[in-house]
């Protein structure tokens, strides 16, 4: 099968020529199948024409291996059919929102994470979002694309008994927040709503742990509570894999966007083993400072991967002292996030 882009021309002829620098792979309810070509165009190919794909393929050698050894295939959850669906509508380019306000009130949980999330991101420019169409005009249809995956992945019930699924969404919208805030009160040169999103899911390998792995996912909560060490300090202790490599794996099954799967790649990886992608590299920097200061906001400094931190904060072009000061104005975050969440 031969497919040209037609944004940049770029022709696509063999099975390798489909999986070189193509992201963002997935299948919609009616089986039509997209991807984001190089050139950031999403083009699609329908239904049957694709008998060679299936989401493992787009894994990397260490996720493939990951996946395989603990045969994930059947384990990993759907996203749910309606949610599929809406997600289908937003790949539109010409969706009509009413239609997607519509297909939403089908979706009343996701209607309302959405709102929620919205209002999360917006808080501090004092916009109350109570519409879909209101959180149409604030972030745009790509926001609000990836805002739906981000209530598809909420939808998921947790099977982990230690491992909460109200702790880990109440950590996570943390993490987004101080990201959002880096970006905001640093003026950093990229998109808050991308690092919100990329910061808020960057941990989506732990949801597969809660899904599909609850017994693993509870030996390593307790072991790191327990003796005060990280996950991923626990992950290794076990032998376990790492939720990084979970990540990249949920990312091809959900159909997370690229910049989610990155940040989820790399969040605890160094400098020289992440992605070279200029843009990337900075909400890289910026979620991992993220999710170690949420460390500290949640009283367990001994989680923090200092050498990290300090690597990210330079990154980022900011100092330990400019970090103190943005740590001790947003000292009620936690407080903060938690009485949104339940009050949405
Ligand atoms: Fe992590």
């Amino acid at each position: 099968m031969i497919k040209t882009c037609s944004c940049c021309g770029r022709v696509f002829r063999t099975e390798e020529d489909f999986f070189t620098d193509t992201f963002y792979w997935r299948l919609d309810t009616r089986n039509n199948l997209y991807f984001t070509c190089s050139c950031s165009s999403t083009l699609m190919i329908k239904k049957g024409k694709h008998d060679w794909y299936a989401p493992q393929k787009t894994l990397s050698s260490e996720a493939s291996q990951v996946f395989n050894t603990l045969s994930m295939g059947d384990l990993i959850p759907q996203i749910p059919q309606g949610i599929a669906q809406l997600q289908r509508l937003l790949n539109n380019h010409d969706v009509d929102i009413k239609e997607v306000t519509y297909a939403l009130k089908f979706e009343p949980i996701v209607l309302s994470d959405v709102l929620k999330i919205a209002n999360l991101m917006t808080k501090s420019k004092n916009h109350s979002i109570k519409t879909i169409d209101h959180a149409v005009v604030y972030m745009g249809l790509r926001a609000l694309k990836d805002l739906v995956t981000a209530a598809a992945l909420r939808s998921l019930n947790f099977k982990s008994k230690l491992f909460q699924f109200d702790e880990f969404w109440e950590e996570s919208f943390v993490a987004a927040s101080l990201a959002e805030k880096l970006c905001q009160n640093m003026s950093l040169n990229v998109s808050s709503e991308e690092v919100y999103l990329a910061s808020c899911l960057a941990n989506a390998g732990k949801i597969i742990y809660a899904t599909s792995f609850p017994d693993m996912a509870d030996r390593i909560f307790h072991e790191a509570r327990n003796s005060k060490i990280s996950w991923r300090s626990a992950e290794i202790s076990f032998n376990y894999p790492d939720h990084s490599i979970l990540g990249e794996i949920a990312g091809a099954f959900w159909g997370l966007p690229r910049y989610v799967i990155v940040a989820s790649l790399n969040h605890h990886a160094k400098k020289d083993t992440r992605t070279r992608r200029r843009e990337e590299g900075k909400i890289n920097s910026v979620v991992i400072v993220a999710h170690q200061l949420k460390n500290i906001l949640f009283d367990r400094r001994y989680e923090v991967e200092e050498d990290l931190l300090n690597e990210s904060i330079e990154l980022i072009g900011l100092s330990r002292k400019d970090i103190h000061i943005f740590l001790r104005k947003y000292s009620t975050l936690r407080d903060n996030i938690r009485a949104n969440i339940v009050a949405a």
